[in-house]
């Protein structure tokens, strides 16, 4: 999988504003976080895990947030280093495994997925979950943007029922919510629109952390 996303984004140059081949990457932030950031749910050093080419991450830079994005991906690092530079926004990205992360331990207020959970199955999402927590400090929140089994079926993300986020995030969390929204971006075979997805807010647990 970690092949797809490098192939997809080292097919263009860093420099540019959006990938065409890439669905996901719409050239701005996704509406749920400026919604999320309006209604006061981020908060200290942010984590934008998956980052792709920048954008949430860039997003809450510019409103003074301190943001870190990271990516398993190094050309969406290249992508999003340049977006940087040329928006001349103080924002750190680097490459790394979701499923690791190691060195970043309890170091976040506030972690934010859109469209990474999507991508892990089996034990590959459960190792993802453990790093969450490892990377969170006490009371950390995450904000996931899933893609929804409300979606039309085909190739691309995983389609995720509401029971995939529960079960993810159980033992050592506190889901405080989980609701059906919407992300922008296109699924294979279909126009760039919205696509029905889930919105999970979860609260790492006292003494929960890795
Ligand atoms: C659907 S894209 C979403 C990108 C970005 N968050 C956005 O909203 O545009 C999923 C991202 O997760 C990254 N990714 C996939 N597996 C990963 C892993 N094991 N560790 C870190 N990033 C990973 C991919 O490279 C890709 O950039």
């Amino acid at each position: 999988m970690a092949d797809f996303f490098e192939s997809v984004y080292a097919a263009d140059p860093p420099g540019g504003s959006r990938i065409e081949r890439a669905g996901w990457d719409i050239g701005g932030p996704q509406p749920v976080l400026v919604e999320l950031e309006r209604a006061g749910a981020i908060s200290g050093e942010v984590l934008d895990v998956g980052c792709g080419t920048g954008d949430n991450a860039l997003y809450l830079a510019g409103l003074g947030y301190q943001v870190l994005g990271l990516d398993a991906a190094p050309s969406a690092i290249a992508h999003a280093k340049a977006k940087a530079e040329r928006t001349h926004m103080p924002v750190g990205f680097a490459v790394a495994d979701a499923r690791s992360m190691a060195g970043y331990e309890h170091r976040f207020d506030t972690v934010l997925d859109s469209g990474l959970l999507h991508t892990f199955g089996g034990s590959d999402r459960r190792r993802y979950i453990r790093a969450l927590r490892s990377v969170g400090k006490l009371g950390a929140v995450v904000h996931v943007l899933a893609v929804s089994d409300a979606a039309p079926p085909g190739p691309g993300p995983r389609r995720l029922a509401q029971q995939d986020l529960r079960s993810a995030f159980g033992a050592g969390w506190v889901i405080e919510t989980l609701r059906r929204g919407e992300m922008l971006g296109a699924l294979p075979g279909h126009p760039h629109g919205v696509i029905p997805a889930w919105l999970l807010t979860a609260r790492l647990r006292a003494g929960a952390g890795a």
